[in-house]
């Protein structure tokens, strides 16, 4: 069982979807606990579930390297073997990443290296694209800068507005980042390997 900590900000549906398959006793992954910088409604599927969580706000700490201090030693404490933020809409500080990374993992809704940064599916209809998709990928010290471990495609619709876009990215980006850490758990993945090759 690889254990995991899962980072939300948000509605948390990759969260419910990884919860899911844990569901299924083949899935070789355990949510050790979710962490959120805010209340995120994610939060109640954790609670359902019966999965330790905890807020960590970064108002409540000087600078963002005492935020990022403070919220990898709420993970610490859990024991956990990667760590997957799943809508953590926040960028981590440098402390935070060499904590974790290479076992640090992000989603993200286009196809990298295009439309980085927190407005990706907006950007990818403003650029008139035709085409988008996800990313899941190693967090490094940039903004969704780091290697690539898997991706999936979605063809844009023709007058697609972002929240219908969005919703049919999320469709393929739920499976994918639970078979992108089930390949990280069954070793298909070498994060350490992947790292070092970029
Ligand atoms: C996902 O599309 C993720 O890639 C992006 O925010 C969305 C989070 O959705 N960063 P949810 O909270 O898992 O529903």
């Amino acid at each position: 069982m690889l254990k995991i900590a899962v980072l939300i900000s948000g509605s948390g549906s990759n969260l419910k979807s990884l919860i899911d398959a844990t569901n299924d006793p083949a899935y070789p992954v355990q949510i050790a606990c979710v962490g959120a910088d805010t209340d995120a409604a994610g939060l109640a599927y954790a609670e359902a579930a019966g999965i330790p969580n905890f807020i960590v706000r970064p108002a409540d700490f000087a600078s963002r390297a005492d935020w990022g201090t403070a919220f990898a030693e709420a993970i610490r404490a859990h024991d956990v073997e990667l760590v997957v933020s799943a809508g953590l809409m926040r960028i981590l500080p440098a402390n935070f990443v060499n904590e974790f990374s290479p076992a640090l993992i992000n989603t993200h809704p286009a196809l990298l290296p295009l439309y980085p940064g927190a407005h990706a599916v907006r950007d990818a209809l403003a650029a008139g694209a035709t085409e988008t998709g996800v990313t899941v990928h190693i967090i490094d010290e940039g903004v969704d800068t780091g290697p690539v471990l898997r991706q999936a495609a979605v063809q844009i619709a023709p007058g697609e507005i972002e929240a219908d876009l969005h919703e049919r990215i999320k469709q393929i980006e739920r499976p994918l980042l639970a078979a992108t850490i089930r390949a990280i758990a069954e070793g298909e993945i070498r994060l350490a390997e992947v790292a070092a090759a970029h």
